[in-house]
């Protein structure tokens, strides 16, 4: 039996977000609900974050209406729908985006899906907008340029890779770098809004390719997309990514 409830069934009591990460996901619950009373349901836990820069900062590279659409309509969407999915879930309310993506499995057929492709949506657009920026590009920086260089003997190296995985990818997805056992970076393409962080692994960085994210402007060249992405990512945010990375932070 699943320990995530409708608030209609949650006779009166909640889980407890600290004890989901203290206790595990693995770890038997059957303690855990029911400890903490019940509070307030937040109605919309999860908001749109504001693009950190204007939707035309990004041109040529990334033209100004696709980024009104992707951030404005798609991301709008995926917050909306996630909202919605877990409006009668006050236990699921209360995790972090993290949290609930990394408990997928343990999570109530009726919401499974609508939190995989909703939350995986929120957490990876909020991602892709935080890494970019104009004025930005060129080679990397600082500790991610070391380990860029130590897991791949350097950026041209690391980038052909990068694009080749985003290239094959098929359909919708996305191409992320996260972190091996070892501490390497890994890289890594997912279909449709899927994420490393439902595998419980950090993301340090990684680029969308859905067509929504560059049709209007590359039509069917992924391809020119991916090699132009590469003038917008702000390496001073993906080296604050890998510092609360190596602080143990499943971001
Ligand atoms: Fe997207």
């Amino acid at each position: 039996m699943t320990r995530f409830v409708k608030a209609s069934q949650e006779q009166g009591f909640a889980l407890d977000r600290r004890q989901v990460l203290a206790t595990g996901i693995a770890a038997g619950v059957a303690g855990m609900v029911g400890a903490v009373p019940a509070m307030a349901q937040a109605a919309s836990p999860y908001a749109l974050p504001s693009l950190p820069y204007a939707p035309a900062a990004l041109e040529p590279h990334i033209d100004a209406q696709t980024m009104q659409i992707h951030h404005g309509k798609h991301h709008q969407a995926y917050v909306t729908n996630l909202n919605n999915a877990l409006a009668d879930y006050g236990q699921l309310q209360k995790l972090s985006l993290t949290e609930l993506l990394a408990t997928l499995p343990e999570l109530p057929e009726t919401v499974r899906t609508a939190v995989r492709n909703n939350g995986g949506g929120h957490a990876n657009h909020s991602m892709f907008w935080s890494i970019m920026g104009p004025g930005a590009g060129g080679a990397p920086t600082g500790a991610v340029a070391k380990a860029i260089d130590g897991s791949f003997g350097g950026f041209d190296a690391f980038k052909k890779a990068f694009n080749e995985a985003g290239t094959k990818q098929f359909g919708s997805g996305w191409v992320f770098v996260t972190l091996g056992a070892d501490g390497k970076l890994v890289i890594q393409a997912r279909p449709n809004q899927d994420t490393p962080l439902m595998d419980g692994k950090p993301v340090l960085m990684g680029n969308d390719v859905w067509e929504h994210a560059y049709y209007l402007k590359y039509q069917n060249r992924r391809a020119d997309y991916l090699a132009a992405w590469w003038n917008l990512v702000n390496w001073q945010a993906v080296n604050d990514r890998l510092a609360r990375i190596t602080k143990g932070e499943t971001i």
